[in-house]
């Protein structure tokens, strides 16, 4: 079930968009269709489509005809540009072409075609560090289950949101390995059912036990004692530790504090954002009001009423009770102890 591969000469997206129902690749030979799938959301989640913006920026490589190095640079950067411009909120797809450039920018290499090998080298490694920062996370983030944790989680942080494993679903997946019984609660997640169609899918294809509730339903859930934990993604977190992922994730949040249940957040240093100080500053997406008034082609509001659609929303640090990464398990004071395992000036 990978949700992204490279093969040979061109890259192959798994089209969530389709899933649980229907299987289906999308072959990528050029990088236009690469930003169009990451926008209509054919690959989401933060690390899945850094990863996929890199290859996409190699296949913009692959089709910008030059031998000439200044000329080839600058149309990178341009269609570099563009793929930024697909999603605005996870900072992992501007974090993997800042990194895709940066190593072509301070590579000696003058010759264009030995540039586009060391670009393909360069996604393959933000790939495969991905999966093994899922797998450690998973490994520190395991140890906050106990045996029989009924864990809730809210939209898909899984190996489909990533190169493979996942971040919070990685957590259940390493608690499991290791022996112990958990359980899995996956909010639905309006309006685009992330939960229902692709956490609930993972869980089901692991033979992890899975139920699934409609998001107003967390609270009476909470409230009957029947979770011990949230783990939720991120798609960025800010220098003091505040967190946007899928909207929904605050009121999540906020019950979980209410009812004194830990909120933790499973995320990779690529999330952490320490140019930004605090949520406030996170550019929030603003989607489709379609995505709200109609489930598969069918209207369920009447035309002409007014829509709010935002992707995402900002969880502020003092409702988050840790945030796992694959350097450890970091706890509040979130300004400090961030600091201390990201670079400044990333
Ligand atoms: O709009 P999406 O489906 O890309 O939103 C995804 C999320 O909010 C995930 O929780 C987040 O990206 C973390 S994925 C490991």
């Amino acid at each position: 079930m990978d949700a992204i591969i490279w093969e040979n000469d061109h890259l192959r997206l798994l089209d969530q968009t389709k899933l649980p129902g229907t299987m289906e690749y999308i072959e990528c030979y050029d990088y236009r269709k690469v930003a169009e799938s990451i926008k209509r959301l054919a690959v989401r989640g933060a690390p899945a489509i850094g990863a996929a913006a890199a290859y996409g920026l190699v296949l913009g490589a692959k089709q910008i005809n030059t031998t000439d190095r200044k000329e080839f640079l600058e149309k990178l950067e341009a269609i570099a540009g563009e793929l930024r411009a697909t999603r605005p909120t996870a900072v992992n797809l501007a974090w993997a072409l800042d990194r895709m450039l940066m190593r072509v920018n301070t590579s000696s290499e003058q010759d264009v075609e030995k540039i586009r090998r060391v670009m393909l080298e360069e996604a393959h490694a933000i790939y495969q560090e991905d999966v093994q920062s899922n797998r450690k996370m998973g490994e520190f983030g395991q140890e906050l289950l106990p045996n029989g944790a009924r864990v809730l989680t809210h939209c898909n942080a899984g190996a489909l949101a990533t190169a493979g494993y996942g971040t919070a679903l990685g957590v259940i997946r390493a608690a499991k390995e290791k022996g112990k019984e958990v359980s899995v609660f996956a909010d639905e997640t309006r309006p685009l059912l992330q939960g229902a169609r692709l956490t609930a899918w993972e869980m089901v294809q692991e033979g992890i036990p899975v139920t699934l509730i409609t998001d107003g339903m967390a609270g009476y859930l909470m409230a009957k004692k029947k979770v011990d934990c949230v783990i939720v993604g991120a798609d960025r977190i800010t220098a003091n530790g505040d967190v946007a992922n899928k909207i929904g994730t605050y009121g999540v949040a906020v019950l979980a504090n209410y009812h004194k249940i830990p909120f933790y957040v499973a995320a990779p240093l690529s999330t952490i954002d320490m140019t930004l100080s605090s949520g406030e500053e996170i550019p929030i997406e603003e989607r489709d009001p379609k995505e709200v008034t109609h489930h598969a082609g069918q209207a369920m509001a009447p035309d002409g009423v007014q829509v709010w659609n935002p992707a995402f929303d900002v969880t502020p640090n003092s409702l988050v009770t840790a945030i796992i990464t694959e350097m450890g398990i970091i706890y509040p004071p979130y300004t400090e102890n961030l600091a201390k395992i990201c670079k400044p000036n990333k």
